[in-house]
């Protein structure tokens, strides 16, 4: 079942006994308790741990929806439409489909990004970071305790030409607020000397990628560090597990810069597994157009996912014109 919702329906109604509000959306409805938050929809239910909830829903606010499919779980999850966005239950689940469970809604995205960045700052307490890797934040349970503002709007990283332009973002050190995580103390700290044609001094750049993640404070938060035409470099740092599950609208490519990523990766329509990965520092690989993923990250790792952002690529895959590999062998 698919409706466009026309009318703003950013439906927090009064706090619950936890000091929760509860949001609606479309026939949608969110409520959290101490340790749960409970979604219902004409067809059906489902539960999931606060801190998971909050990581997955972070990373869709702060993405804009991404490419293509953001699964919470299994069960619930976003497609991104590029001006609507699909909400959905069970859609992408082998089971729901056929017990025909699944219910799906879409949302002009003003309206979907308002709802969900309300239920963000209001089931956030103080003491819990949603970006932060597990060892660096507080608990996300609890009844209503304040707010971190601060962390869930943090401004992600993206570059207009190259980190280090003099009309971009900064490349970063201890002046610009970026300490060095306490995994990557062994990171060299030096930036590359740069010799520049007289008159050329403003259009030649460069920095060490590795100093820059080295600096990071959030995880699973790719930041757009450099944009050639469609191809954009988004580096990342890694730890614990990727709030989401990813279901591709295009292919996209991982050099794995440091340690180590164990990915599941499953079909992006029924969530049945196809691949374990594991990739070593240097490993590269290429995630198809038709899959969903999630990676596992023991000690804090870095990453960098190329993406290519052709707004034409989803529709080409979905009609075949482009396969959903890159490369034939
Ligand atoms: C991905 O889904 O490809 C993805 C998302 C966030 C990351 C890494 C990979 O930090
Ligand atoms: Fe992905």
């Amino acid at each position: 079942m698919t409706m466009l919702q026309e009318t703003p329906t950013v439906l927090a109604t009064e706090e619950n006994e936890q000091g929760y509000r509860e949001f609606s959306l479309g026939e949608f409805h969110f409520r959290r308790d101490e340790y749960f938050v409970y979604i219902t929809w004409p067809t059906g239910s489902h539960v999931l741990s606060a801190d998971a909830f909050l990581r997955a829903l972070q990373r869709d606010v702060a993405w804009a929806f991404f490419y293509g499919i953001v699964n919470f779980d299994g069960v619930l999850g976003t497609v991104n439409h590029y001006g609507t966005v699909d909400l959905f239950a069970g859609r992408y689940n082998d089971s729901y489909r056929k017990a025909e469970l699944d219910h799906v809604e879409n949302f002009p995205t003003p309206q979907i990004k308002t709802t969900f960045e309300h239920m963000l700052d209001d089931w956030t307490n103080q003491t819990f970071d949603p970006f932060a890797a597990p060892r660096e934040t507080g608990s996300a349970f609890g009844v209503k305790n304040g707010d971190n503002k601060s962390a869930i709007t943090r401004h992600r990283v993206a570059a207009k030409r190259m980190v280090g332009c003099s009309d971009d973002e900064p490349i970063r050190s201890d002046d610009t607020g970026h300490l060095i995580n306490e995994h990557f103390i062994d990171i060299s700290q030096d930036e590359p000397e740069i010799i520049a044609e007289p008159g050329f001094e403003d259009e030649v750049k460069a920095f060490s990628l590795y100093t820059y993640l080295s600096r990071s404070d959030v995880t699973w938060n790719p930041s757009v560090v450099s944009v050639c035409k469609d191809s954009l470099f988004c580096p990342t740092t890694e730890e614990y597990i990727l709030p989401i599950i990813h279901g591709n609208d295009r292919v996209e490519w991982f050099v794995q810069l440091s340690d180590e990523i164990r990915w599941d990766v499953a079909d992006r329509e029924t969530g049945a597994i196809r691949a374990k990965v594991v990739m070593r520092s240097g490993d590269v690989a290429a995630m198809p157009a038709d899959i969903r993923h999630q990676g596992y990250s023991r000690k804090r790792s870095m990453l960098l996912v190329w993406e290519n952002a052709d707004a034409e690529l989803p529709e080409l895959i979905a009609t075949g014109q482009t396969p959903t590999y890159p490369a034939e062998f």
